[in-house]
């Protein structure tokens, strides 16, 4: 900005943190335009989300569609690394928010945020089938040149779960949503699209897991692959605050991944000694 566009004193103030989102004054808080009194008790915690992402208040459907989603990731116990480093972060004397930041921050690319790349992923399969491609057709194509590029379909696969069983309770609420007209479907079909292209490539099924699962409800409801992590991260946060208050309520202290009994393979150089001074 120029010198001379440059606002001065107040205006440069307002200016600094400039957004659409909230007005706060003394006496006054509105998210959105609503006056914050209007909007506690009436509007629900995955409206408020809507709104506060979105700008406007969702039908009651769009709210009930997007709390399912969010209601669906909580948890996956303590093999999961997000909730393991909670409890264990809970062990270490830190306070309930370090503990949260600490399991958040592992919410990336191969665990929790997957969801991302699979509605980008599903979202190039879209643009394909709006040009004219079949949906069997972009998706085999879009899958074959996954695999043989980076290997790992984002939003497929599980460690645990021959078949991730939150994964086809998600997609028939999506088939629900799209039948009683909230959503399109489109997303739900590619998903389902994809998922039996690489059982075909692969001839094994890799199948849609939470994050890809979530991320077809996300993308529905018109969120951008970005917030689908986002709301991932929401959803997760629950059940990272419940592990790290239960763990924090033990009196364990310092506890490390494994039980101390238990220690990893050493796989260095054999023992040696520095030469004599
Ligand atoms: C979640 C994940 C790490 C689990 O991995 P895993 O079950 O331990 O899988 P492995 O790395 O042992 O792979 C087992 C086989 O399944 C295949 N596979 C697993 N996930 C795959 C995926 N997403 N796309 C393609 N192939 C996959 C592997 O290529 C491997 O095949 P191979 O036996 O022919 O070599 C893995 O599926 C993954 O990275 N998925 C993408 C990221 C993602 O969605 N994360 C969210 C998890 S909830």
């Amino acid at each position: 900005m120029s010198d001379a566009t440059r606002k001065e004193g107040r205006e440069r103030g307002e200016e600094w943190w400039a957004t659409e989102i909230i007005e706060m004054r003394p006496g006054l808080i509105r998210l959105r335009g609503y006056p914050i009194e209007d909007l506690i008790g009436r509007v629900s915690f995955p409206a408020m989300i809507w709104l506060m992402l979105r700008g406007e208040l969702p039908s009651e459907a769009q709210a009930a569609l997007l709390g399912t989603a969010l209601g669906a990731a909580v948890d996956h116990g303590p093999q999961a690394p997000s909730i393991a480093i909670a409890r264990i972060a809970a062990t270490c004397g830190v306070g309930i928010n370090s503990a949260m930041a600490s399991a958040i921050n592992v919410l990336g690319d191969v665990h929790g945020g997957a969801g991302e790349q699979a509605l980008e992923f599903f979202g190039a399969i879209a643009a394909a089938m709006e040009a004219g491609v079949p949906l069997e057709a972009a998706a085999a194509d879009h899958a074959a040149r996954f695999l043989a590029e980076g290997g790992y379909l984002p939003g497929f696969g599980h460690r645990f779960h021959p078949i991730d069983p939150r994964a086809p309770r998600l997609l028939a609420l999506a088939r629900e949503a799209a039948a009683a007209g909230t959503v399109s479907g489109r997303f739900a079909a590619i998903a389902e699209a994809v998922e039996a292209a690489v059982a075909h490539a692969k001839g094994k099924r890799i199948p849609l897991n939470i994050d890809g699962a979530t991320a077809v409800i996300y993308g529905e409801l018109g969120f951008p692959p970005p917030l689908t992590r986002g709301l991932f991260v929401l959803s997760r946060s629950v059940g990272i605050l419940a592990h790290a208050w239960e763990q924090s309520q033990k009196p364990d202290r310092n506890k490390g991944p494994l039980p101390r009994e238990w220690l990893w393979a050493y796989q260095g150089a054999p023992e040696r000694r520095l030469p004599e001074a």
